[in-house]
């Protein structure tokens, strides 16, 4: 596995519509590993594709339970809102506060080409709508109030 260079603020990839995972190759697998050992050596809890400069449908989420490897990932169902602190990787630093939905359903292909779903609250359910925003270019600072300090467009 390798630590992959996290893309900051500015770079265009953050930005784009990410496509759906077509086929789970082995290099798609590869590129799943070297995301979460890249999430974990930066302490995140989650990271998207886009994040490591790859404009593809797919997720790692860790919130301290265990690993989840999301492709082409869908919000089925949510319920309730919530507002809550996050930060980013691409946003060192930068903290908001963001309204999301208090639960949701997802349902996601796993590394095996399994269709499963996630019924969550709390963090993963936040971090969840999080990391689905970044398949389509929507990053938490567009959204978010009370930056903190040290922020700059
Ligand atoms: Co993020």
């Amino acid at each position: 596995m390798s630590i992959l260079e996290i893309r900051k603020m500015g770079d265009p990839v953050l930005k784009e519509v990410c496509k759906p995972v077509e086929k789970i190759t082995k290099k798609i697998k590869i590129l799943l590993d070297d995301m979460a050992e890249t999430m974990y050596v930066n302490e995140g809890v989650g990271i998207a594709a886009p994040q490591v400069g790859v404009a593809i449908r797919a997720v790692i989420i860790d919130v301290g339970e265990k690993r989840y490897d999301l492709i082409n990932p869908v919000i089925v169902e949510s319920e309730g809102k919530v507002i809550d602190s996050e930060g980013c990787l691409s946003f060192p630093g930068v903290y908001g506060d963001v309204e999301r939905a208090e639960k949701v359903r997802v349902e996601y292909t796993n590394r095996f080409g399994k269709r499963k779903f996630i019924e969550a609250d709390g963090l993963l359910a936040r971090c969840l709508q999080h990391e689905l925003d970044h398949l389509d270019g929507r990053l938490f600072i567009e959204v978010a109030q009370n930056l903190t300090e040290g922020f700059r467009k």
